[in-house]
């Protein structure tokens, strides 16, 4: 039986028959929202490319979670800027470190709110690697190391989760076993177990002061051309202990994200990045795109592709949209 008896359009003929058969319903808590730390009181330092992003001092940040949390966002993915950059990364695994004052000023102020702490080494090093360097490479296994301080020292500030974005191999089973000896058995670990080597992340270098200053990141990040590899890097991440999983970029990898869905039980997030953003943000800001049907098109796509929670710094607009 087909057409004239069949008709598809019958179901959307009226708003509230489309939403009865709509099948993806995007909500608030579906959303992480980034933030960039920078040291220093009362700074909102707006990024350039990033049109409503800023480096934040820590006043500012608590301010933002609370913002968030009124808005039904239940958790906030931490990016630090440090006072100084060294070969090893030191901010990164201080305890006074610009996110760790971040961490611990978030959860005072909002314990019910669940804060990541990204443990990547590249805004920390005046190379701009994530990881250590030694004779122009970076050295995978010395990195571990410096991964499992990272991690412990921002559980100890009291991060829900670290979320390693390094692409180094053998990072999760790292970062678990230096937390567990801590005792830190609670901590989660939200792996960028699928990052592309994308040119999509430039505005986010800007915001994160964190490009590379010879090379670039091919040797660690995936290779946008690949697709099995994925699942490859999947399987490992499950292997060593990943509570958590992640595909970045998300709308140039959504086949990636929705194979993913199917390839594991465990949560899948999506990191809708910089570029991303700064597309919808520039196309919108010369009227040449309607900002807010976009920005609900764009992440609605990335849940249905089979994403449980997405990175987004459109997060805050969003939530008040579907408000
Ligand atoms: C650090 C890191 C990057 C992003 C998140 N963590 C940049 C990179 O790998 O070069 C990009 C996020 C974005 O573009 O929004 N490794």
């Amino acid at each position: 039986m087909s057409f004239p008896v069949i008709r598809p359009r019958r179901l959307r003929a009226t708003p509230t028959l489309r939403e009865m058969v709509r099948e993806t319903q995007l909500t608030p808590q579906d959303f992480i929202y980034p933030m960039f730390a920078v040291h220093g009181e009362a700074v909102r330092r707006p990024v350039q490319s990033m049109p409503g992003v800023y480096q934040l001092s820590v006043d500012q940040l608590v301010y933002e979670a609370l913002e968030c949390h009124a808005l039904g966002i239940p958790a906030v993915i931490l990016f630090g800027v440090p006072a100084h950059k060294d070969a090893l990364g030191s901010e990164n695994f201080s305890d006074d470190g610009i996110v760790h004052q971040s961490v611990r000023a978030i959860k005072a102020a909002l314990p019910q709110m669940i804060v990541i702490a990204d443990l990547c080494m590249c805004e920390y090093t005046d190379h701009g690697h994530c990881g250590v360097v030694r004779d122009g490479q970076i050295d995978n296994d010395a990195t571990l190391e410096i991964l499992g301080r990272a991690a412990v020292s921002y559980a100890r500030a009291g991060a829900d989760i670290v979320a390693p974005s390094g692409m180094m191999d053998g990072m999760v089973a790292a970062i678990r076993r230096a937390l567990d000896e801590a005792n830190f058995l609670n901590v989660s670990i939200l792996s960028y177990a699928i990052k592309y080597a994308s040119a999509f992340y430039g505005p986010f270098r800007e915001a994160a002061e964190g490009a590379p200053k010879f090379g670039d990141r091919k040797t660690h990040q995936m290779d946008p051309a690949n697709a099995r590899e994925a699942l490859r890097e999947l399987e490992l991440d499950i292997e060593e202990g990943a509570d958590m999983v992640m595909v970045k970029p998300a709308l140039p990898y959504l086949d990636i994200v929705h194979r993913v869905r199917q390839a594991t039980h465990l949560p899948v997030a999506a990191y809708n990045v910089s570029g991303e953003y700064a597309m919808v943000k520039a196309a919108a800001a010369n009227a040449w795109l309607d900002e807010r049907a976009v920005v609900l098109e764009v992440l609605t796509s990335i849940k249905r592709a089979g994403a449980d929670l997405i990175l987004t710094y459109h997060a805050k607009d969003a939530a008040r949209w579907l408000a």
